[in-house]
């Protein structure tokens, strides 16, 4: 299959109560783990690609990688820029052939997101391609977004409706507790916020900075709306720490294929893992 349109595979998880795993990517093995393991499993799934993974592969290897992936398999997949701050960089990514695009205008005030939001989905509209908006800033570390603590705030109900019915965007990230990168204790979610945002907002809704956060609170997520989930961290952490064991017990190997290889399987092992919390095996 080509690449599959974002907004779609979030319409159908909402009319089934699951949510769609958006797996960020920076390297050919870790792309060809989120597909595997979303074929096993039989699900839709999300590939997602920052800036800094942009950075590091170049944008036409993210997306050429990306579509002979979703080539090989039948289910759906779709590949999203995840956290793009700029108008330029969303369009260039629709250039090179991505199916969805997130404009993060949450270091905005409200008008000039809605504003800059509107200007990337109106060239993504021509193109087929979805668009994710971001209300409240959700702390912690992605790539090149650092945003500390104490800047970081939680997304207005009220806010949230605006923006959705002036936007029309097809996904909107919320922030409700959860940061990117690694927890120091277990992160509470303020599940009371998200409920009213559900109940003012028909928009599915995108959970960031979900590795480390339990099993229980992504179903309950999910059961107030929460249609995308996105994980980096835990895939970083079980691909290297796969590569570093066997450096470790293998010093004199010098094969990079011998370190990547248990690197891409540990990698599959925990998307397959979400993917069953996400309630999204046998969707596809
Ligand atoms: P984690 O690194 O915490 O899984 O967050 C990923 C994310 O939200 C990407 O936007």
């Amino acid at each position: 299959m080509g690449l599959s349109p974002m907004k779609e595979l979030l319409l159908e998880a909402q009319k089934g109560r699951y949510a769609v795993g958006a797996f960020n990517c920076n390297n050919m093995e870790i792309v060809q783990a989120i597909v595997a393991a979303a074929d096993i499993e039989k699900s839709p799934v999300i590939i997602q690609a920052s800036q800094g993974a942009i950075k590091y592969a170049g944008i036409d290897y993210i997306t050429g990688l990306t579509k002979l992936a979703a080539e090989s398999v039948k289910v759906p997949v779709a590949l999203h820029l995840d956290h793009g701050t700029s108008f330029e960089q969303c369009i260039d990514c629709i250039r090179s052939g991505f199916s969805s695009v997130m404009i993060d205008g949450s270091k905005h005030n409200l008008e000039d997101n809605i504003a800059l939001t509107l200007r990337v989905i109106e060239i993504a509209r021509l193109f087929g391609v979805s668009v994710e908006g971001e209300l409240g800033k959700i702390g912690g570390t992605e790539d090149d977004i650092v945003v500390s603590e104490r800047e970081a705030f939680f997304t207005d109900p009220i806010d949230a409706e605006r923006f959705c019915s002036e936007t029309g965007v097809d996904a909107l990230a919320v922030a409700i507790g959860t940061a990117h990168g690694l927890y120091k204790g277990v992160p509470k979610l303020d599940f009371d916020r998200l409920k009213e945002i559900k109940k003012r907002v028909s928009t599915p809704l995108v959970l960031h900075g979900s590795s480390g956060v339990p099993g229980e609170a992504i179903r309950e997520a999910i059961s107030h709306g929460v249609a995308k989930v996105n994980i980096d961290t835990n895939i970083r952490e079980a691909f290297t720490e796969a590569a570093r064991k066997v450096v470790i017990e293998n010093p004199k190997e010098i094969d990079p294929r011998k370190m990547l290889g248990p690197a891409r399987e540990a990698a599959i092992e925990v998307i397959r893992e979400k993917i069953r919390i996400f309630g999204s095996n046998g969707k596809a």
